[in-house]
């Protein structure tokens, strides 16, 4: 258990053993010396229905004399016992903690309550290597590598070079005894050894990271157990040379130090959250042996020192699109000399690295049900599809849904109205904002809010105030605010040859203006129009599920963006937010190499759409600006 795998072996056999024919790998760093303890496993007593197993004390071995050494050493809990050492006796149910390192192929939750199998790239292996002999001439290393050949069946691995000049030390310091870190990216790899500890090295960790345009999302997970030990996030500091991908573009062809000061400026970033990661989880940067990055494809390619200037118009060619493994030191991130970087790759010249994690994590070539999986940002990466086949595309959207270009927009920060709802008879609003507990109409409002200020209207607020005003009848299906209601509401403004509406009259005044509403009109447009072509493209009319991915999709109601025709027609429950996908693509792919291979293939067989190219763009821009659309209709949300 939890793996429910079961089979029959011959009283005597390790449990560790049994585990491993039935594919259940639990770890085991020390080779089954009883000094890790990494492959502590529990045994269940009692009838077990389900099982058809009566499970008892008598059914395993005693305590063995190195498991009588490890307790009396170290804690091991109650009714837990060294798998290595630990051999059947009788019928048993076993249970491989959660709080234990495991292993590949043993499934563990993690805090975001996702189920990822483990089968990480590195491994911890510790071996006693032989002293030097005079009539042996062979050398350290060499006499290292036949333990790992002898012990763990690992023959002639490649060592990293800047391990040359350390082994001696290491080996003596250990007194024969060390761990080396065993790296193997694909099965058919070379191991190659990138790191040697002195004895016994029980732990060893990665880090994931999601390089956002706005923001940077970094989790340090324990590549022995799989869990989640820190996470830290920081703004991207590339925002001081433009808020939005084109306009870095923009920055690096305009200057010739524009492209290294802003990979510089994402590395710093990268540094001090590594920094942070490992001071919350108490660790050395020396103890991450793997990293894993993604990003959209300007952040990937300055991450990595590339100049995007190709990604700046068409046919928006990618200097490199397949994944990449690297060594950290390589891109001035100095962890452990061995540490490794993997980094997934990009789909499309506009649908990056991120959008390949988030597929990995939402897995819509996984399914036979069609999944719409849209990442809004300042530009749309748009992924339709289902096992069948799977498209993909991305769409200009512009930064209008996150609150740019829009009068009273703002981030999504304290002071932010996030919420909004308009009484139709009354066309007064109440409205919800970040860091305050109540509605504007409550009594607990006043009080919470004391005398903070209500600054402006984040991205989902302003999601909901259009689409509120729409169903209150103030905005037209076209999109035109009612100016006659403005005899009826004081809340309805002229202003120049246009309408506005007012959401707060006290300072700083906050209203919605005509060239607002048509700001949302042109980026959801944009968006719907990407969706439309995709399902053009596998010729259908209507999708099963959609994925709402990525900081925005977290906050928006499902609701309001089908109100406002952000997304095609679909069940309500079917429209979840899906969190940071990309941050936990990143993480599936550090703690299981399979998933590498699986998003590798998967994102050669995604059919890239480029929308810039396709004539039918413009129709289906042209209809999608009217509310919710002109031509598709929206029965489920009516329903
Ligand atoms: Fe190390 Fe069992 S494998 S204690």
């Amino acid at each position: 258990m939890p793996s429910g795998r079961r089979g029959r072996f011959a009283p005597g056999t390790p449990v560790l053993e049994a585990a491993r024919e039935l594919g259940v790998y639990v770890e085991s760093v020390c080779g089954g010396r009883g000094i890790c303890g990494r492959c502590q496993v529990e045994v269940q007593e009692g009838r077990f229905a389900k099982h058809g197993i009566t499970s008892s004390a008598d059914h395993i071995s005693a305590f063995s004399p190195k498991e009588e050494r490890y307790a009396e050493k170290r804690d091991l809990k109650e009714g837990r016992r060294l798998s290595c050492s630990a051999t059947i006796q009788g019928d048993l149910v076993v249970d491989v903690p959660q709080d234990v390192a495991i292993n590949a192929q043993v499934v563990r939750k993690d805090s975001d309550g996702r189920v990822i199998e483990r089968n990480p790239a590195i491994h911890m292996c510790y071996v006693e290597v032989e002293e030097p002999d005079m009539h042996k001439p062979l050398g350290d290393l060499d006499r290292l590598k036949v333990a790992l050949e002898r012990d763990w069946g690992i023959k002639d691995p490649d060592v990293d070079t800047h391990l040359l000049a350390t082994v001696q030390k290491t080996l003596r310091e250990g007194n024969w005894t060390v761990t080396a870190a065993i790296h193997r990216d694909q099965p058919t790899d070379r191991p190659r050894i990138i790191a040697i500890y002195p004895g016994l090295k029980n732990e060893a960790y990665g880090i994931a990271c999601d390089i956002g345009s706005t923001t940077i999302a970094m989790h340090l997970s324990s590549l022995l157990s799989g869990r989640t030990v820190a996470s830290a996030g920081a703004s991207n500091p590339q925002i001081r040379f433009g808020e939005d991908l084109m306009s870095r573009v923009s920055y690096v062809m305009m200057n010739p130090e524009g492209r290294e000061a802003m990979t510089t400026a994402v590395r710093q970033a990268l540094n001090e959250l590594i920094d942070k990661v490992c001071a919350d989880g108490g660790i050395e940067r020396s103890d991450i042996l793997d990293a894993v990055f993604v990003g959209n494809p300007i952040m990937h390619h300055l991450f990595l020192g590339i100049d995007p200037t190709e990604l700046g118009g068409a046919p928006f060619a990618l200097a490199v699109s397949g994944a990449l493994s690297l060594k950290a030191s390589e891109i001035d991130l100095p962890m452990n000399a061995g540490t490794r970087v993997y980094v997934l790759p990009c789909i499309a010249g506009h649908v990056g690295a991120d959008a390949a994690a988030a597929t990995l994590t939402e897995g819509p070539h996984r399914q036979d049900e069609t999944m719409l999986l849209v990442d809004i940002g300042t530009n749309a990466e748009i992924v339709l599809g289902s096992a069948a086949r799977v498209v993909a595309a991305s769409s200009p959207t512009g930064p209008a849904f996150e609150g740019a270009e829009i009068s009273c927009g703002q981030r999504a920060a304290p002071g932010a109205i996030e919420r909004v709802r308009i009484d139709p008879e009354t066309l007064e609003p109440r409205f919800r904002v970040i860091g305050i507990d109540a509605w504007s109409n409550e009594p607990a409002f006043a009080e919470a809010a004391g005398d903070k200020k209500i600054t402006g209207v984040c991205g989902s607020g302003i999601i909901e105030v259009i689409a509120e005003m729409y169903l209150a009848g103030i905005i037209s299906e076209d999109g035109v605010i009612d100016g006659a209601l403005a005899a009826k509401s004081p809340r309805i403004v002229e202003n120049g040859r246009t309408f506005s509406y007012v959401i707060q009259e006290a300072e700083p005044r906050l209203m919605i203006t005509q060239t607002d509403v048509r700001a949302i009109q042109l980026a959801k447009a944009a968006l719907y129009a990407g969706v439309k072509l995709l399902m053009d493209k596998l010729a259908i009319t209507e999708v099963d599920r959609i994925g709402l991915a990525g900081a925005f999709g977290s906050f928006i109601d499902p609701k309001y963006a089908m109100v406002l025709g952000l997304v095609p027609d679909c069940d309500l429950d079917k429209v979840k937010a899906v969190g940071n996908a990309a941050g936990t693509g990143a993480r599936m792919a550090l703690l299981n190499r399979d998933h590498r291979r699986e998003i590798e293939r998967t994102v050669t067989e995604i059919e890239k759409i480029e929308t810039a190219l396709e004539p039918k763009f413009q129709d289906h821009f042209v209809a999608a600006m009217a509310l919710p659309n002109k031509v598709d209709r929206f029965p489920k949300l009516s329903a």
